[in-house]
């Protein structure tokens, strides 16, 4: 069975697409069947991972409607991994499945589907705490949230653990916090390390030990369409990503 793990914050321009994408080519160069789906309007994992947002035939907003069989809707991708895309057509729905029966566990009652062709399903969340990322939350096993070390994110992690904790009471009672990823990191900051000790403090061992530095390449790379392993292997994005995939999966076993 797959493990499904969403990528989320509340806070835009955290990393979460960035982590997103380039943990799924990472897992999948290390030899999981791997699925991304984009969750969010923006569209910019679809982008990120070669495929073009606004020629889609089917998209996740089509399989959340239930126009299109799951199935029909993922599509392959240049990059090692499956993804069910999305555009700016998914905000549209939100009012269109909200009086339906059900409606936080629509995207949870279709992965049962496709749930054994893969060992890993990553879903990028949107910033917004909307029914889309409700229904997110509701279908996966846990929560990678990448987290920027500066002093916002302080401020912000009650507010985070409590909202999870909702979000666990109303729809998914396994939901966990599976680890905290550190994102843009700046060894040299005094503040980065100052805020770094403290998710260590609050996080404990669901702070993984590998941090993602703060490397232009990986900001490069989504507009070649291209995680940065494809991009530039050497790069001190490409090997962080790979060995955050190498902790994720050793933590799963
Ligand atoms: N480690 C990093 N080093 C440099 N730039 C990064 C890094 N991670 C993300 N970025 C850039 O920061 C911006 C926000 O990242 P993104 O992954 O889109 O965040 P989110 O999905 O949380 O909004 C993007 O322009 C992205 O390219
Ligand atoms: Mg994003």
């Amino acid at each position: 069975m797959a493990q499904v793990i969403a990528i989320a914050n509340q806070k835009g321009g955290v990393g979460k697409t960035t982590t997103a994408v380039n943990l799924a080519a990472s897992l999948a160069v290390l030899k999981k069947r791997v699925l991304l789906i984009d969750m969010d309007p923006q569209g910019n994992a679809t982008m990120g991972s070669g495929i073009q947002k606004n020629d889609l035939i089917y998209s996740v907003t089509d399989v959340l409607l239930g126009e299109a069989p799951i199935e029909n809707a993922i599509m392959g991708s240049e990059v090692g991994y499956k993804v069910l895309a999305a555009n700016r057509e998914l905000s549209g729905i939100e009012l269109r499945i909200a009086e339906q029966d059900g409606r936080e566990f629509i995207l949870k009652n279709v992965l049962k589907n496709v749930e054994q062709s893969f060992d890993i399903i990553l879903i990028d969340c949107a910033p917004s705490l909307s029914l889309i990322t409700i229904n997110a939350m509701a279908a996966v096993n846990g929560v990678i949230i990448p987290m920027q070390c500066e002093y916002y994110a302080l401020e912000g992690l009650a507010d985070l653990t409590q909202t999870i904790d909702r979000i666990k009471q109303a729809v998914n009672p396994n939901l966990e916090i599976m680890g905290v990823v550190r994102t843009m990191y700046d060894a040299r900051s005094a503040l980065t390390r100052d805020v770094s000790d403290e998710l260590k403090r609050y996080f404990g061992t669901k702070l993984y030990d590998t941090v993602i530095p703060r490397n232009i390449r990986l900001a490069e790379a989504p507009a070649h369409g291209l995680p940065v392993i494809y991009f530039e292997k050497s790069s001190k994005g490409a090997v962080a990503y790979l060995k955050l995939a190498a902790e994720i999966i050793k933590k799963i076993k």
